[in-house]
């Protein structure tokens, strides 16, 4: 059975609070929560100021995916806001090595998000380090967008890499997972369900969420 994250970004933000309590009571595993900074991304969306109060209103997994440039500066703050994981994106890290032991020093589990276009050996060094692979299949930077069908291949791979080594990091697929395309993420190799729309915009959201647990 996959882990379900589902993305608050497509919440209704007057509403939190029964989002939240809709997710507390549903079969999901993490709150994925996506920050954007306008500038990595063409987007911008929220900070550790909202995180915190995600982290007040569950005992579920944070799960937060940094679309920032510069996320050693952030770091802290996102640990303080309550962050069990921490996704920086490859393409946003010059030091991505020392930006991975500033979050695993910190306390909370390292992840590394990749692009679609962003090719999965530039995982090779630094995959020993890690608690899981973000693998990108929209372009990130907003919610409700198109799978792209060339990631189940890139998933495939991902998963033959981690076996290969014999490591357990998870593979978290990111964008256009629904409960139509889900079993076949999940069959090429996925872990982790990250899903926005498909969840908060379904006539029922809790129903959308079994229906993605149940897969596998
Ligand atoms: C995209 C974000 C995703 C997104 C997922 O930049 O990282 O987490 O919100 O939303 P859906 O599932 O609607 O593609
Ligand atoms: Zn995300």
């Amino acid at each position: 059975m996959p882990i379900i994250a589902p993305s608050l970004l497509s919440a209704n933000f007057l509403k939190l609070e029964d989002d939240c309590k809709m997710l507390n009571e549903s079969k999901a595993d993490w709150f994925h929560l996506d920050v954007m900074d306008g500038r990595f991304v063409p987007n911008i969306s929220f900070g550790p100021m909202l995180v915190e109060f995600f982290r007040k209103s569950t005992h579920k997994t944070c799960d937060v995916h940094l679309m920032i440039e510069e996320p050693e500066k952030y770091a802290d703050a996102f640990k303080k806001a309550g962050a069990d994981i921490l996704t920086v994106h490859v393409e946003a890290c010059k030091h991505l090595h020392r930006n991975i032991q500033q979050i695993s020093s910190l306390g909370m589990k390292p992840g590394v998000a990749i692009n679609p276009h962003t090719p999965l050996n530039t995982l090779e060094n630094i995959l020993q380090d890690i608690y899981l692979v973000c693998l990108m299949s929209v372009n990130p930077g907003f919610g409700g967008q198109s799978f792209i069908s060339h990631s189940y291949q890139k998933i495939s791979q991902l998963k033959k890499m981690i076996k290969d080594r014999g490591l357990n990091v998870l593979i978290e697929v990111d964008g256009g997972v629904s409960p139509s395309n889900a079993k076949a993420i999940v069959d090429a190799g996925a872990d982790v369900l990250v899903a926005g729309n498909a969840v908060f915009k379904a006539p029922n959201p809790q129903v959308a969420i079994d229906t993605l647990k149940a897969i596998g």
